[in-house]
């Protein structure tokens, strides 16, 4: 295991020098695993060691080093699983005599990984603002289809989008006829026909042909409006300026919708899941394994199926398998869509949490190993089951659409950008692996500092290539994870226009 800090250092960045913890050994209480704890319940307010901020005596600089050399040797520093509850454990160890002072701490690289989640996650308003772009939309398109629905869905609603990711939405028409608010008006019956069309697929072309104009000359903000209706699903593109957002919207794609639901449960289930989830599509795209331009690159979606499945492989697994989820649903949670079942438990409270208490470290190593040596030629990656199943075709990636079961969800993915990902996954655990061993000079990176820069692979081939000072390579890093988010800023910026609008 890496060299573990103190968890009251739960600001440390990425990039930070590793810390050593030099308490006396009899003071460290310790158990494989970690403890995630709030520790800063621990401090203590400035200048009033044991009394609190109440005590108005002002204590001379000496007696308050002299309270906190004391209280510090009264303290304990405590490593404990994250799964055992911290109250219990001080209960056990207070066998050995009273605890009161104690600090729980946690793996380094652990908490690098929460960072990454904390830090590039979609924050409260950002969502707002994604819904309310939604619902600006929904204006537009009500003029056409009153009653009609935008919805969001993709990462901006499954608890995995990163700042600046694009928005998917959804006009759901299914609601129309539905409330009974508008079929009257006053006296009158309305009702909306949809003149005859071949198949689903013109209707919805024709639809979003004429919303896609709608929004070009009438949409206020949208700009650079493209339609693509040839594509497999159907979309109009287009950027919202005042919100900064680049948006796709598609029709007919309820789906979609379920299946980010699903994504939503799976990473709500574990607080793991959403944090390890972050820092492998941070890898892929620090990596350029992602690209914000559609081509025979792996997608964020596609990673964040693969981890899941990987999660769903541990022992004990940490997340269970669609086909369970399924057994847990309930008549309410029936789902049907185009004749493909989507049925799954929609309450989150009655799925058990899982027993396993592997660290966020260990995971990340051993995603890393796992795809590093998965048998990609022969096997489908298949969340439903849980386990892998043969490939019914011959694309390099398949993995399978948890619903639409006959689709592979990364077909696009080339033979050349599968190798990338497996060789740099490979390099990965190969440097996690070397982490535990070495103990690097101070101006040296280390944890995932190592692994999300981009000079990476040639830092660590040994080359005598000069490097260039550290701070312009955690600029690098910073830079490299913040790529494709120029849009942040526009965020801000856009986000002062619609409120004051709004
Ligand atoms: P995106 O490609 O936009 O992925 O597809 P994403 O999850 O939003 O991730 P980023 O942040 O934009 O890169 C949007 C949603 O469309 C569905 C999934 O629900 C996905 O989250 N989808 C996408 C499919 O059902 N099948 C696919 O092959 C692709
Ligand atoms: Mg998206």
């Amino acid at each position: 295991m890496a060299t573990r800090g103190v968890g009251l250092l739960t600001r440390l960045p990425l990039c930070a020098q590793r810390s050593r913890v030099l308490h006396p050994i009899h003071r460290l209480l310790t158990c494989p695993g970690t403890v995630a704890t709030d520790v800063r319940r621990e401090e203590q307010s400035f200048g009033s060691a044991e009394t609190g901020s109440e005590d108005r005596t002002l204590k001379r600089f000496s007696e308050v080093q002299k309270e906190r050399r004391e209280q510090a040797q009264r303290t304990v520093l405590i490593h404990c699983p994250n799964k055992i509850s911290e109250k219990k454990f001080l209960k056990y160890l207070s066998q050995h005599g009273p605890i009161s002072n104690h600090f729980f701490y946690e793996s380094i690289i652990d908490d690098q990984l929460n960072i990454l989640l904390k830090e590039f996650q979609l924050t409260e308003e950002n969502t707002r603002l994604r819904y309310l772009t939604c619902s600006l939309i929904e204006d537009v398109a009500a003029a056409y289809f009153p009653d009609c629905a935008v919805r969001p869905f993709g990462s901006s609603v499954n608890g995995f989008g990163k700042l600046g990711c694009d928005l998917d939405m959804f006009l759901d028409l299914d609601e129309i006829g539905k409330s009974d608010a508008h079929k009257t008006s006053g006296n009158f019956l309305m009702e909306f026909q949809v003149k005859n069309v071949a198949s689903e697929r013109i209707a919805t072309q024709k639809i979003l042909s004429v919303i896609g104009e709608c929004l070009d000359h009438f949409g206020p903000g949208c700009v650079g409006v493209q339609k693509i209706l040839n594509a497999r699903c159907p979309l109009v593109r287009f950027s919202h300026q005042a919100s900064g957002f680049q948006c796709d919207l598609t029709t007919n794609n309820r789906i979609a919708l379920k299946s980010s639901e699903l994504l939503y449960i799976y990473g709500a289930v574990d607080p793991r899941v959403r944090a390890l989830v972050f820092t492998i599509r941070c890898w892929a795209r620090a990596h350029s394994l992602t690209s914000s331009i559609p081509g025979a690159w792996i997608t964020n979606f596609s990673l964040t199926m693969m981890v899941i499945f990987f999660l769903q492989r541990r022992s004990p697994p940490i997340l269970p398998t669609l086909d369970y989820l399924k057994t847990l649903a309930d008549a309410e949670d029936k789902c049907i869509i185009e004749g493909h079942n989507c049925t799954f438990i929609c309450d989150l409270n009655r799925i058990k949490p899982s027993e396993n208490a592997e660290t966020l470290e260990l995971l990340l190593k051993e995603f890393f190993e796992f795809f590093g040596n998965f048998s990609f030629n022969k096997n489908s990656i298949n969340i439903r089951q849980g386990k892998e199943q043969n490939k019914p075709e011959s694309s390099p990636l398949h993995i399978q659409n948890p619903f639409e079961t006959s689709l592979n969800i990364s077909k696009n993915v080339s033979q050349s950008q599968l190798q990338k990902f497996v060789d740099l996954a490979r390099e990965s655990a190969w440097i996690l692996e070397q982490e535990d061993k070495d103990h690097p000079s101070s101006n040296q990176l280390w944890g995932l500092a190592t692994l999300l820069l981009p000079s990476v692979a040639k830092s660590m081939s040994h080359t005598k290539k000069k490097k260039k000072p550290a701070s312009e390579r955690i600029k690098n890093l910073l830079e490299s994870i913040r790529s494709s988010s120029t849009e942040n800023s526009k965020n801000t910026v856009g986000k002062r226009t619609v409120s004051t609008q709004a």
